[in-house]
């Protein structure tokens, strides 16, 4: 027995009536998830049941989770953080766009809406390339009415390119991107006893709690070899439904580029020794806890994302790694410090307020060096890295 719902982390926003009663109704239906499947289930569908049950799940019924400091948002991405962002992305896939003959955009996990929009207005403003179609897919129903009312604001012209799917078509060629979506997918737990690797899920505490609960892994499971590293006592994460989701986007995608951003390392530097703790982290009131298990729904839970797994997974359904590096270097080789010029050249408040988004973005410390981008692709006419000077593809072997 390591941790009970029970144990509030110190230092986190207090919940509210309205969101203690959420939990405790998202509790009950994860505990009676447990007992349909025979008292114990993986961390993956406790997290999937967390962050996307309809109604009560953390993305399910918290639309306004992600944004700016302050209210009542628990962390920021670097779409929110800053417009420079958007903007070094849309010069980036106007080139890609026009020089590849592709006409459209799929963003999956579009949060807020604030990349699509801002992504919209910037193309619109270059005139060079505009999508045909801005195409959105999410999983939480509310957070796809917080990007429809985002959309509605946009000029009549722009909006009208903005769709959402349901389900991927049969075929599909576009740009692909996705910011922080690779970490909110479901992870399993591993563990390393001294027998070898466990699977750590959840189970009924017995007081109407959530407990962790050990069990062998299913005979002729495959793990990553780079789990050999991490000692006796380890935790670790599994990103099955990541690899599954590459491998889906590997069916859909005809021609095209998906660009997916994340923090994460390449399996190698996942699996280092120094890391036995593994990566899963909860945020709430833009602070970082440990325990997923407290109060479920009112805290994101994620991890970082293993690249190798991503590249491999991509590589199994047939989709190229175009470039793999750190985003402050693709952000830079992508020009954002000539796009960055211009705008701050009046000085004043907002070009300090770009300055300071811009240095959150690049800093090494901050989102510069633990956050990468990984470029994914077929059937495009350029041979050339789409991360330019730095790329990074050869330690995701
Ligand atoms: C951490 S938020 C990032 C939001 C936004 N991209 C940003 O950068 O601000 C993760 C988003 O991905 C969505 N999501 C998670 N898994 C998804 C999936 N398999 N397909 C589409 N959206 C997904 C979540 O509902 C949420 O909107």
């Amino acid at each position: 027995m390591e941790q009970t719902t029970s144990l509030a982390p110190a230092g986190l926003p207090a919940p509210d009536a309205g969101q203690l009663a959420r939990a405790q109704r998202l509790q009950q239906h994860i505990l009676r998830d447990i007992a349909a499947h025979g008292g114990w289930i993986g961390f993956d569908r406790y997290m999937q049941l967390a962050l996307y049950e309809p109604g009560l799940g953390y993305y399910a019924a918290q639309p306004g989770v992600l944004g700016a400091w302050g209210g009542h948002s628990d962390f920021i991405t670097a779409p929110e953080l800053s417009p420079l962002f958007a903007a070094t992305l849309a010069r980036l896939l106007a080139r890609i766009g026009q020089a590849e003959a592709l006409h459209d955009i799929v963003e999956f996990g579009a949060g807020s809406a604030r990349l699509a929009c801002d992504l919209l207005h910037e193309l619109a403003a270059d005139a060079s390339w505009l999508p045909r179609q801005y195409v959105i897919v999410e999983v939480s129903a509310a957070m796809r009415q917080r990007q429809q009312q985002a959309v509605a604001a946009l000029p009549a012209d722009l909006a009208r390119r903005v769709v959402w799917w349901d389900h991927l078509p049969e075929r599909f060629d576009a740009l692909v991107l996705g910011n922080e979506v690779l970490d909110a997918m479901p992870v399993r737990l591993l563990q390393r006893e001294d027998e070898g690797w466990m699977e750590r899920g959840v189970v009924a505490a017995g007081d109407g709690a959530l407990d962790w609960g050990l069990r062998a892994l299913p005979v002729g499971t495959r793990l990553r070899p780079t789990l050999q590293c991490l000692p006796p006592g380890s935790v670790t994460e599994w990103h099955q439904a990541a690899q599954a989701w590459i491998g889906t986007l590997a069916d859909h995608l005809g021609r095209g580029v998906a660009l997916l951003f994340d923090y994460g390392f390449p399996a190698r530097e996942y699996d280092h020794p120094q890391r036995s703790a593994g990566t899963l982290r909860c945020h709430r009131g833009h602070r970082v806890h440990d325990q997923p298990l407290w109060q479920p729904g009112l805290s994101d839970i994620t991890a970082h994302v293993d690249f190798s797994a991503v590249a491999a997974a991509a590589g199994n359904g047939g989709l190229h790694v175009l470039g793999y590096a750190s985003q402050a270097r693709a952000l830079l080789n992508w020009g954002l410090l000539d796009i960055l010029a211009p705008r701050i050249a009046g000085g004043g408040s907002e070009a300090a307020r770009l300055c300071a988004g811009v240095q959150k973005l690049l800093g090494e410390h901050e989102m510069g060096e633990l956050f990468k981008v990984i470029a994914l692709g077929r059937g495009l006419s350029c041979g050339a890295s789409l991360v330019g000077d730095g790329d990074r593809c050869a330690a995701l072997d």
